[in-house]
């Protein structure tokens, strides 16, 4: 358990209640999405992200639909329902823990129509299986921050990119369950994190963060991780995941990739630590995983302030794709993988 809630359902007020990370650190807002369509913003503008939190808010949002439906008095039929799951697939393209989800919700919500529910008992059993997402959520990350301590030396530096932490997920986080879990078990480490431009949620979340928790931590520019490998200041590279293709190829934030290359060139283990519902077995490899290109005004501002023309031209990719063959291990909540047998998990 964390000392914040990254999302909450309200069960009185039928809502979900997001700790609005576009404000972090400077502000610990909260913003309560009450319709389906105030929920798909709050994805689509990274109000609530990180891969599994994603999924686990569009599980909410689809009950959210659902409810908006029944309040208009309205029937939900099966294109009702399949409106609901689109508008929601299309918030944001490259993190599959939103498909995965959609995916379940749409099985557990075809199952109620087919039983002749259109109301309050089609509602109810897509709020629970909403609520089983996040339950398996929280105790997937810890059983994965259990196996990945094992991998972490007492007195280990870690380096980590972007921010796969509580705030990227129901409750525990992934390469930061690790070293939760690390610290839980009495070894003493220490973190650095990069900054993640552009949008900067490793300055300003995963800082916050292991700060909340105690955990060491020094903040870095992005471009300052190779001269710490060289200068020995880091002992091994611990990293999320937003989709993971069967061979082992992995989508993370942009400059994870970079990350990868100075570690190998450094000769450090570079980990992923992801659930398994972030593997994508129907992806032959990582150049067929969709990278989400964003706003260009995310690179030409930094935070508030404009740092570049206003007209120049920018190329403002979310994610890259790390390569296999760049990566030590996976790291699960089934166990600890080398990326190239990840099929032994099906
Ligand atoms: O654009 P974001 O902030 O949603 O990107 C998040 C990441 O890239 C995380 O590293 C990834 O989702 C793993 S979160 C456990």
């Amino acid at each position: 358990m964390s000392s914040f809630q990254t999302l909450t359902w309200l069960r009185e007020q039928k809502s979900l209640r997001l700790l609005d990370q576009r404000r972090l650190p400077a502000e610990e807002l909260v913003l309560e999405c009450c319709d389906l369509q105030a929920l798909a913003e709050a994805i689509k503008t990274l109000a609530v992200r990180g891969a599994p939190a994603i999924g686990v808010a569009a599980a909410y949002g689809v009950v959210l639909g659902v409810q908006e439906e029944i309040a208009a008095g309205n029937r939900i039929t099966r294109q009702t329902f399949a409106a609901i799951l689109d508008e929601l697939a299309a918030t944001r393209p490259t993190a599959v823990n939103l498909f995965w989800a959609l995916k379940r919700m749409k099985k557990a919500g075809e199952k109620g129509l087919k039983n002749g529910f259109d109301k309050d008992d089609l509602r109810d059993l897509l709020l629970a299986e909403a609520d089983r997402i996040y339950a398996e959520d929280d105790r997937d990350h810890h059983q994965l921050g259990e196996f990945g301590a094992h991998l972490i030396p007492d007195g280990a530096t870690i380096l980590t990119h972007c921010n796969a932490g509580a705030l990227a997920c129901a409750e525990y986080g992934t390469a930061l369950g690790v070293f939760r879990a690390a610290q839980a078990a009495g070894k003493k480490i220490k973190v650095y994190a990069d900054e993640t431009r552009p949008l900067l949620q490793g300055s300003r979340l995963t800082t916050w963060e292991l700060l909340k928790e105690e955990i060491p931590v020094t903040l870095i520019c992005d471009n300052m991780a190779a001269h710490c490998m060289a200068k020995g200041l880091i002992d091994l590279v611990i990293v999320g995941a937003d989709r993971i293709a069967a061979n082992g190829d992995t989508a993370n934030k942009i400059g994870t990739y970079s990350v990868a290359l100075a570690a190998q060139a450094h000769s450090l283990p570079f980990y992923v630590a992801a659930p398994t519902s972030t593997i994508d077995f129907s992806l032959s490899d990582g150049s067929k995983i969709p990278i989400e290109e964003r706003d260009p005004d995310e690179v030409r501002f930094f935070g508030e302030k404009r740092t570049a023309p206003a007209e120049v031209a920018v190329y403002n990719p979310a994610f890259d794709v790390t390569p296999a063959t760049l990566i030590s291990a996976i790291i699960t909540e089934k166990g600890i993988f080398a990326p190239d047998k990840l099929s032994t998990i099906r």
